[in-house]
């Protein structure tokens, strides 16, 4: 989704926003603008496609002088892709611009007034009326611009960051949020504005995260935040200590390729804080046993990758704690006025904190008085934040639009509720736990060795990065697999995919096999082995060509596939994080053999701040 940054200082601001808006390149964009105040005029300059094409017009931003400016990627909502519909958008005069990075829902209504009263509009963009509102409020409030951002503030209804400049004001960057992230970076001789910490930490270690309806009024010395009735705010900044080369590529040809080999470091650091002389502590749960052992229901919220943890995790919870899971996608359980009843635990589980829909299923879970706890990877992130209890998975920054080692992550910080519910309600006993333990912690290695021997899967992916067509199955966690594996690969080669029950797959899909389709079968449930080897023996017959990714040993599947990749030995309830390895690599290699973009895919965004 759309990024923004701000800049006011000593420096140069156009190549500061350039820069700031590479490290948001990830969050996905169509488009990228910046504006510059030069002494008299601000001036802006923005453009479709790629930021290197705003660097190219800018001359890497000489051409735009000046120490006060705003910049934007723009992921378009309202209004195809386009020059015109990129940001910054001005004002009737030029004399304000804005940036902005979320929804204005009633943007239709106040449009319609705006025009009544003359203003002209030249995008096709919900945000224009952010500057026309501005201009008629800045106006009316006497050049006040706290007091004009208040009043716009309250007219619109929706999700905003918003950065902001006024020619009559260029000492100042302003900005203000609702329900999309933003963040504030003190840093020596100039401040900075931005949607997320990587863009500033070239410049600065310290941050403020602002909170919705917080106004900030950034200058080169000083910054001072307010709420929306005027009144200053006093807030602390958190100092951020993860290393810029984190968000970095670190010699790896992609983001997605660096993060898939630091699996087996960000899996362990999930981990290990959270085991202690054999027993599993998480502190930061916050329950007692009592607690745990009250508990009547668990519901599991979530999207995209992060809602297939939660697929996985039901049959975890439910088969090793006995607690019953409902597991939802966030956008379906925030309009579905879900059932919370004393005794449910709301488990939202998100990589970035920032995801809209699962901001909206936290908040009615909250509404309804239920106990929330967050799996989040971005610390500080508006789930983060507001959920009672956060358990924070220790994957470090993730760039790639596809999501692995925050997946990885938040696989084991599950396993690890599980275990810590099952053995409080008695229903593992210590040697279980310990046997699981031994497992949980020969997972990062286990992943290595995986890693090790990507020749394999590399070659495979070469030969069928052709395919039209590609069926996942499995059943149970295997089928939780599935959706996975199938996700990685459509998203970032284009390809057509599907996951399917295997089970299921002759209630309809199975007459979209034809000879050659490819199937992907991930078989590591043993007591389901002979059940989806039918469901095997049913596609080959059809003739499918079948890729299975089985337990090591497992001799059935020899003469039932025609491709097969062995993952190590592990609990039951452990397969997924080995097995998602070679479909990880999988997915990758395709989309690399097809040429594609493999870190920034076609309409996707890292952080989906909208609904
Ligand atoms: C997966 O590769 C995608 N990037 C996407 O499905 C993602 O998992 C989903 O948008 C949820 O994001 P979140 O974890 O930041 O909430």
């Amino acid at each position: 989704m759309c990024g923004i940054v701000g800049y006011v200082g000593r420096e140069q601001a156009a190549p500061i926003l350039l820069d700031g808006l590479s490290k948001l390149e990830y969050r996905g964009y169509d488009s990228a603008g910046m504006a510059v105040y030069d002494g008299q005029h601000i001036n802006i300059q923005k453009t479709m496609g790629r930021l290197k094409v705003l660097s190219e017009l800018t001359h890497d931003g000489a051409t735009m002088p000046g120490c006060v400016g705003i910049g934007h990627t723009r992921w378009a909502t309202h209004g195809e892709p386009s020059d015109v519909n990129a940001h910054p958008h001005y004002n009737e005069d030029q004399s304000i611009a804005v940036v902005h990075n979320g929804i204005i829902e009633n943007y239709g209504d106040l449009k319609t007034k705006l025009e009544a009263r003359g203003y002209h509009f030249l995008s096709a963009t919900d945000t224009e009326v952010i500057a026309h509102l501005l201009d008629y409020y800045y106006k009316k409030c006497q050049y006040n611009a706290l007091a004009s951002i208040s009043k716009v503030v309250s007219r619109v209804e929706g999700s905003y960051a918003l950065g902001i400049i006024f020619v009559d004001q260029p000492e100042y960057v302003y900005s203000v949020r609702k329900d999309s992230p933003l963040i504030v970076g003190h840093g020596q001789g100039g401040n900075l504005i931005a949607s997320d910490v990587p863009a500033v930490l070239k410049y600065t270690r310290d941050v403020y995260f602002i909170e919705n309806d917080e106004v900030a009024m950034l200058s080169q010395d000083n910054i001072q935040f307010y709420n929306l009735d005027g009144e200053i705010l006093e807030k602390e900044s958190k100092h951020i200590d993860w290393d810029i080369h984190a968000a970095e590529k670190g010699g790896y040809e992609h983001f997605m390729l660096k993060e898939i080999y630091e699996q087996p470091k960000t899996v362990r650091d999930t981990i290990t804080p959270r085991v202690s002389n054999g027993e599993i502590v998480i502190e930061e749960l916050g329950m007692t046993d009592e607690e745990i052992r009250a508990l009547k229901k668990i519901h599991i919220v979530a999207c995209g990758s992060a809602y297939h943890t939660g697929v996985t995790s039901k049959y975890v919870f439910e088969g090793m704690a006995r607690i019953p899971v409902e597991v939802d996608l966030a956008s379906e359980f925030r309009y579905r006025n879900p059932i919370l009843e004393e005794g449910t635990l709301v488990i939202v589980i998100s990589q970035s904190g920032e995801t809209a829909d699962s901001l909206a299923a936290l908040r009615l879970a909250k509404s309804r008085g239920v106990k929330t706890l967050g799996i989040v990877n971005v610390v500080g992130s508006s789930i983060a934040r507001e959920a009672d209890k956060v358990m924070y998975t220790w994957a470090g920054p993730e760039i790639s639009v596809a999501t692995t080692k925050a997946y990885s992550c938040q696989l084991v910080a599950q396993y690890l509720l599980a275990m810590k519910f099952a053995h409080v309600r008695r229903q593992i006993t210590d040697t279980e736990l310990a046997s699981y333990l031994v497992d949980l912690e020969k997972l990062p290695n286990q992943i290595e060795r995986l890693l090790s021997n990507k020749e394999k899967i590399q070659k495979f992916a070469n030969r069928y990065s052709g395919a039209e067509n590609v069926f996942f199955i499995g059943r149970g966690i295997d089928y939780a697999i599935s959706l996975e594996g199938s996700l990685k690969l459509k998203e970032i080669s284009y390809i057509h995919s599907e996951a399917y029950a295997a089970g299921e797959l002759k209630h309809g899909t199975i007459s979209l096999i034809e000879e050659g389709t490819l199937v992907v079968a991930v078989v590591t449930q043993e007591e389901l082995y002979a059940k989806t080897i039918s469901n095997i023996v049913e596609v080959r017959s059809r003739g499918a060509v079948v890729f299975s990714v089985t337990n090591d040993n497992n001799q059935a599947m020899e003469s039932n596939a025609d491709y097969i990749t062995y993952i190590p030995r592990t609990n039951k309830y452990f397969t997924n994080s080995l097995a998602i390895i070679p479909l990880q690599l999988f997915g990758y290699y395709v989309s690399v053999c097809r040429g594609l973009d493999v870190d920034k895919p076609r309409n996707l965004a890292k952080s989906v701040t909208v609904e």
